[in-house]
């Protein structure tokens, strides 16, 4: 394994300030990864195999339109590990940094995911996260470009859009940051360039050491 932390943009102290936004807004976003440290994590995604997502999930009402490839919880040693590691190590210190700490330490992922939108995707419609993701739930863009919406609801209330691109991740709340256990609403749409994005989720019903 490689240091990856050359890559990363923030401290710990930097992103314990961005976090302290969290209970607020759902989710933030903001540099993270440095363009080498993408590229190498672009890379490593190429090496994967993804398959077509199910085109609507949920239950009947609350249907979830989704429109993009997928491959999840490969056993791979990539890069795509570094990067998670060096994330981890950085967010850890972070939670301990805010008061109150907003999670358990050690915090770790156990659920990844890398998704592939192509250009004129339709994305993925308003819909929460499961509950069994808790504490935060981190969505790094490694190429490409899309609009990512928090919103109050499915019909796309209040809809606040942040840019999804190489190197901004967009961090947001799962269920339990700072005691919260309302998740945000959240989807993608307008995807203007194929959009690359890893993401690291906690599932609390999932082993610690299952994704490592
Ligand atoms: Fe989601």
């Amino acid at each position: 394994m490689s240091d990856f932390t050359q890559h990363l943009l923030t401290t710990p102290a930097s992103l314990a300030a961005t976090m302290s936004a969290l209970p607020n807004e759902g989710a933030v976003a903001f540099p993270l990864v440095d363009e080498a440290g993408c590229e190498k994590m672009l890379r490593a995604t190429e090496q994967l195999n993804f398959r077509k997502s199910t085109p609507v999930v949920g239950s009947p009402g609350n249907e979830v339109q989704q429109d993009f490839t997928i491959c999840m919880n490969f056993e791979e040693d990539t890069f795509l590990n570094d990067y998670q590691a060096a994330f981890e190590q950085q967010l850890n210190v972070a939670f301990e940094l805010m008061s109150p700490q907003p999670y358990k330490t050690p915090f770790a992922f156990n659920d990844t995911a890398a998704l592939r939108y192509y250009e004129g995707s339709a994305g993925i419609s308003p819909h929460r996260d499961l509950v069994c993701f808790e504490g935060v739930i981190a969505i790094l863009t490694l190429a490409g470009e899309a609009g990512f919406y928090i919103c109050d609801d499915r019909d796309r209330t209040n809809a606040k859009r942040m840019e999804a691109k190489a190197g901004v991740m967009i961090l947001m709340r799962g269920k339990n940051f700072a005691g919260i256990e309302e998740r945000p609403f959240h989807f993608v749409e307008g995807v203007s360039k194929e959009r690359v994005g890893y993401g690291l989720r906690y599932n609390v019903r999932e082993p610690l050491d299952k994704a490592q």
